[in-house]
C-alpha cells in the first residue's frame, strides 16, 4: 500500500512501509498546508519539478533536517548542495534507481528560476516509480502532446498528478485532455485555489474528466489517497 498525503498546491508526501518521499515540499506560506517543514524526522528524499519558490519551498530545511536525498535536474542539485544538502542530479529523460523508488525526469513546459531569480535548468515533470507503482507529477507545465510519450513509455501510468490551476500552467480543459494523452488510471488535480490567479473548482475537473469515461478524484489538503 502506497498512500498519497496531499498538502495543497503541488506538495506530496508519499509514503509506503519503508520510505517517505516529497515532491515540491512548499509548507511555509501555503495556506492549505496543515503541517510544518521541522515537524518531519524523517524523509528518505526529496523530489523537485522546478526551481519557483511555491515547488522548492521548504525543501533546503526539510532535506537538512532529515537528511533526504534531494533528486531533481543538475541545477536544482547543486543549489541543494550548495546549502549543504545531499542531492542527486538528472536530466530531462535521464532516470536512476534508488533505494526508495525510481525517478525520471520528463519535459514539462514552464520555467525554473530560483528563489533569488537565479536560472536553474529547465523545467521537469517527475515520474516516481515505487513498488511496482507508477506516479506521474507534472510539475507545472502547459499541455503538450509528448504526454502521450510519457503514457506509452512510463506507463501504464497508475496516478497522474495534474495542474488545473489555470495561468501559470493547464487550466481545467487542457488538463482534461492530458488524462486522454497520459491514460492513467486516476488522475487527482494539483496547483489549484492556493493563490488568487488560480482559483478554479476541482469538482469541474474531476466531471470533465468521468464525463469522458476516465476517473478521477479530489484529493482534499491534509487527506490522503491510498493506492494499492
Ligand atoms: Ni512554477
Ligand atoms: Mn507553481
Amino acid at each position: 500500500m502506497i498512500t498519497l498525503k496531499y498538502h495543497g498546491h503541488s506538495c506530496w508526501e508519499i509514503d509506503n512501509a519503508k520510505h517517505r518521499i516529497m515532491i515540491d515540499p512548499f509548507l511555509s506560506g501555503n495556506q492549505f498546508a496543515k503541517v510544518k517543514a521541522g515537524e518531519f524526522d524523517t524523509m528518505s528524499a526529496i523530489l523537485i519539478t522546478h526551481g519557483h519558490g511555491d515547488h522548492i519551498g521548504d525543501g533546503v530545511e526539510i532535506a537538512k533536517k532529515t537528511g533526504a536525498l534531494v533528486v531533481s535536474n543538475f541545477e536544482i542539485a547543486n543549489y541543494f548542495s550548495n546549502h549543504g544538502c545531499n542531492s542527486h542530479p538528472l536530466h530531462i529523460g535521464g532516470g536512476a534507481a534508488f533505494p526508495f523508488g525510481h525517478v525520471k525526469l520528463t519535459i514539462a513546459h514552464h520555467a525554473s528560476t530560483g528563489p533569488n531569480g537565479e536560472p536553474l535548468g529547465n523545467p521537469a515533470g517527475i515520474v516516481l516509480t515505487i513498488d511496482g507503482k507508477r506516479i506521474y507529477h507534472a510539475g507545472d507545465t502547459g499541455l503538450f502532446l509528448d504526454m502521450k510519450l510519457i503514457g506509452e513509455m512510463s506507463g501504464p501510468l497508475d496516478i497522474a498528478l495534474l495542474p488545473i490551476g489555470d495561468n501559470f500552467t493547464m487550466g481545467i480543459d487542457d488538463a482534461v485532455k492530458a488524462t486522454e494523452l497520459l491514460n492513467a488510471r486516476v488522475n487527482i488535480p494539483m496547483h489549484y485555489n492556493t493563490f488568487p490567479y488560480i482559483v478554479v473548482d476541482p469538482r469541474e475537473f474531476v466531471a470533465k474528466v468521468k464525463a469522458r469515461g476516465r476517473e478521477a478524484q479530489v484529493v482534499a489538503p491534509g487527506e490522503c489517497f491510498e493506492l494499492a
